[in-house]
């Protein structure tokens, strides 16, 4: 049973106009982490979400993706897998390089993280473009995971990030 049921998480997410660009809303978490039984209720919710998909481990990719994967892997009692920016990892890692709209950029994990065949359910706290998720995907199965589902807190569905995946993707609280 949920602690409170009640709570609409809408409340505690607020949209910050021009940031980090001129035309831009961003919404900003940091207003639902700061109230704790709000922060409690989405993680609850998420894990009710991501539970069906019977994971044997959980992935976050850096950062704000960590501060979902983290609490949620202890809601469910599993470990989970830090996907990094670049040469933050040590140790034999792998990684992945993914187009931006200017430029590229590169995500990387540790080699060893994964066994083969292992469900991995991926965690961020935001769907935009897609091109992270879709990039942390594509590492995670170079490393012999399967990726049953991937899930966030926001999805910005007027972005369409969904239809660049090939897989569930479970979002609390949409904005168009
Ligand atoms: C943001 C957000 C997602 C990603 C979504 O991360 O946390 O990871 O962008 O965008 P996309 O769907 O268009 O790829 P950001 O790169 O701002 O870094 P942060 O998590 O370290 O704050
Ligand atoms: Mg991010």
């Amino acid at each position: 049973p949920e602690t409170h049921p009640d709570l609409d998480l809408r409340d505690h997410i607020r949209g910050i106009p021009d940031f980090p660009k001129p035309g831009i809303l961003f919404y900003d978490i940091s207003t639902l982490l700061r109230h704790g039984p709000a922060w409690r209720a989405a993680m609850e919710r998420l894990a009710s979400m991501i539970r069906p998909y019977k994971p044997d481990m959980l992935a976050g990719i850096e950062s704000r993706g960590f501060l979902v994967a983290a609490p949620l892997a202890l809601e469910l009692g599993l470990g989970f897998v830090m996907l990094r920016k670049p040469r933050k990892l040590p140790g034999e890692t792998i990684g992945l390089d993914y187009a931006l709209e200017y430029g590229t950029d590169r995500i990387e994990m540790q080699a060893d993280a994964v066994k083969p065949g292992q469900r991995v359910v991926l965690l961020d706290d935001l769907l935009a473009t897609g091109g992270t998720m879709a990039a942390a995907i594509g590492l995670l199965r170079q490393a012999g995971a399967e990726v049953p589902a991937v899930a966030a807190l926001i999805e910005l569905t007027f972005l369409n990030g969904r239809d660049r995946l090939d897989l569930p993707c479970e979002t609390l609280l949409r904005y168009d």
